[in-house]
């Protein structure tokens, strides 16, 4: 509680005077009757700790009384049968560190109350339709209403502009649940490993993982598993669907559970049985000294573009190396000729969300990397299965490797260290 509460605070000390508002997330309906599983939206839950839908944050320095409101939904125990317990009134009070609480049907009717005569509304506009029509329907009516002596705020601020820079800094406690996430995902890692064997399904490894993500505490995974077999690893958001592992044909897993709200986000790929063909290893190589390569060159001041253009240096060596380019390496990256096997960036930052909020420009410029922020390095090579320049016994081999990796004074700490990678260590843990 004492840690939203300080977040709370900083918030509004770095948003200045104005009244600040955050929606939950909607609930979305899969199909008659039955809802996607919740979650909270990620900036109401870091401020607040509250997983409930139908419940707003208001955040106020302009009011005489209340610095932190909440509307939620009022218990109910003829509902609450059905749905489970509710926080209430009560629960937004004495858990949520609300200095008042109402029930989310009085919301159209109070917040006028709380933005009339506020220079400064501090909103993300666009996001949620069904919040923006209450914010809207607010402002209209304090607009109506000059001849009473009441305004509407006149300057409308994207709420999200200094709590995603306050995001994007990880604190001590947010790293030790992204390492906890991590530990997760580890294991999950090395149980499809030891799992995966010629025969089995891809449906059948994706249900290995969300096992240990489970059984381990992780509440969901943190984005669909990406459980691609032979030619499938060259999909780059592939799903887990049903295809059935070939002997010989390599398995490209991107999986990383959600724990605490906090992703991880880790690709390994490995022989189903066990040992890499010369291809393969061919091919893994040049990914594996990218990867490490990258992960050396994350350090404070250091960007995201010296990262990704590191990768497209060390994989266009690599493919030349092979003979999968050819020419000369400068003019080979000028015209960007990697791209025909590496086609998406090295790196995204990794938080609550799973690709997180931060910005990735400041004036202009590729942003320097901080202490505290945590990004992906995940570099990959895919030959495309109807890659005609290419050799035949390239084709249909994919290979991405992952790791979230935290930036330190001192350079970067892997968050999701021990997932073997070296191909002795891999070859290993699929034995
Ligand atoms: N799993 C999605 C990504 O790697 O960005
Ligand atoms: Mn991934
Ligand atoms: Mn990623």
């Amino acid at each position: 509680m004492s840690e939203f509460a300080a977040r709370r605070k900083q918030l509004l000390e770095a948003m200045g005077d104005g009244v600040a508002l955050f929606p939950s997330a909607p609930v979305a309906l899969r199909n008659h009757d039955v809802g996607h599983p919740y979650r909270q939206d990620s900036d109401l839950y870091y401020l607040t700790g509250l997983d409930e839908p139908e419940s707003l944050l208001l955040l106020t320095n302009q009011h005489e009384e209340h610095e932190v409101v909440l509307f939620v939904r009022p218990k109910k125990p003829e509902r609450e049968i059905w749905d489970g317990p509710r926080a209430g009134l009560e629960g937004a009070l004495a858990d949520f560190g609300a200095d008042v609480a109402y029930p989310i049907d009085e919301l159209a009717e109070k917040l006028p109350g709380y933005l009339g005569n506020v220079d400064r509304l501090h909103y993300r506009i666009a996001q949620n339709r069904e919040a923006d029509a209450t914010v809207f329907d607010c402002l209209n009516h304090l607009r109506r209403g000059g001849r009473r002596g009441v305004s509407a705020p006149e300057t409308i601020v994207d709420s999200a502009v200094h709590l995603h820079e306050m995001r994007l800094r990880k604190g001590g406690d947010e790293i030790a649940t992204m390492r906890q996430a991590a530990a997760i995902t580890k294991e999950a890692h090395l149980r499809a490993m030891q799992l995966a064997s010629p025969g089995m399904h891809e449906y059948e490894i994706d249900a290995e993982l969300l096992h240990v993500f489970r059984k381990h505490g992780s509440e969901r995974p943190a984005y669909e598993s990406i459980v691609g077999s032979g030619p499938n690893a060259t999909i780059l958001h592939y799903r887990a669907g049903n295809r059935v592992f070939n002997d010989g044909e390599l398995l490209l897993i991107d999986a990383g559970c959600e724990y605490g709200y906090y992703a991880s986000d880790v690709t390994r790929t490995f022989p189903v049985n066990g040992a890499f063909s010369a291809e393969q290893r061919a091919i893994y190589e040049i990914v594996l000294q990218a990867q490490k390569g990258c992960i050396d060159a994350v350090k404070p001041r250091a960007t995201l573009e010296e990262i990704h253009q590191h990768a497209v240096r060390s994989i266009t060596e690599g493919l030349l190396d092979i003979g999968l380019l050819e020419g000369e390496r400068d003019a080979l990256i000028e015209e960007k000729k990697y791209e025909a096997f590496y086609m998406h960036r090295t790196s995204h930052w990794l938080g609550m969300d799973v690709h997180d909020v931060g910005r990735y420009f400041v004036a202009g410029e590729h942003r320097p990397l901080e202490p505290g922020f945590v990004l992906t390095v995940e570099p990959g090579l895919y030959i495309a299965t109807d890659a005609e320049s290419v050799d035949e016994r390239w084709r249909g081999i994919g290979v991405r490797i992952e790791d979230d990796v935290l930036v330190t004074e001192a350079g970067s700490d892997v968050l999701s260290h021990g997932i073997p990678k070296e191909i002795d260590e891999v070859e290993a843990a699929c034995a």
